[in-house]
């Protein structure tokens, strides 16, 4: 069973389908822990399920790296198989990233490298593209740089705002996060080949 620590910002939807999925015997995953930089919303996700939350704020701390240190030594706590950053919008300091890395994924709402960084869904409708997507990557130092796990296009409609392609894209980067967590569970993706290709 692979367990999870997975990292939220905001309202949690792709923590929340992913606590779903474990309600089947048969996924072979579990969420253990759910932190995030505030008292992040999505954490009613985690309570309705049982599981423990925690969160470090980046302003109680007098650096960013301080603040890193306190957040990998929560996170250690559960000693989880992977941590997965799913709309935390925080960037993890290099001795973060080294320490947990190449299990460690995030989600993406753009088809990367396009639209890299905070704003991927606003950047492609200003852009003016007729698609965008999704991603899952494993996480290395760079903005949304690292390595791809699965990816998936979807249309930007006439008409669409920020809000409604970003409603569209996350429908797809939940599907997405789900078939990553199965894949790398099952050993069908192996996290340590992906980072070295
Ligand atoms: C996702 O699109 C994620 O990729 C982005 O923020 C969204 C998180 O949504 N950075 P939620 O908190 O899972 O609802």
């Amino acid at each position: 069973m692979l367990s999870l620590v997975v990292l939220i910002s905001g309202g949690g939807s792709n923590l929340r389908v992913l606590l779903e999925a474990a309600q089947d015997a048969e996924f072979p995953a579990r969420v253990i822990a759910v932190g995030a930089d505030r008292d992040a919303e999505g954490f009613e996700h985690a309570e309705e399920f049982g599981i423990p939350t925690f969160s470090v704020a980046l302003s109680n701390f007098p650096s960013r790296e301080a603040w890193g240190e306190a957040l990998l030594e929560q996170i250690a706590v559960w000693k989880p198989d992977l941590v997965v950053l799913s709309g935390f919008m925080k960037l993890l300091p290099p001795a973060v990233v080294e320490a947990l890395s190449p299990n460690l994924i995030n989600t993406h709402p753009a088809y990367l490298p396009e639209f890299p960084g905070a704003h991927g869904v606003r950047d492609a409708i200003n852009a003016g593209v007729d698609q965008s997507g999704a991603s899952v990557i494993v996480v290395d130092n760079g903005v949304d740089s690292g390595p791809i796990i699965a990816q998936q296009r979807v249309a930007v409609l006439p008409g669409d705002t920020e809000h409604s392609l970003h409603d569209r894209i996350k429908i797809v980067e939940r599907e997405l996060l789900v078939q990553s967590v199965l894949d790398i569970a099952n050993g069908h993706i192996n996290l340590k080949e992906l980072s070295l290709a």
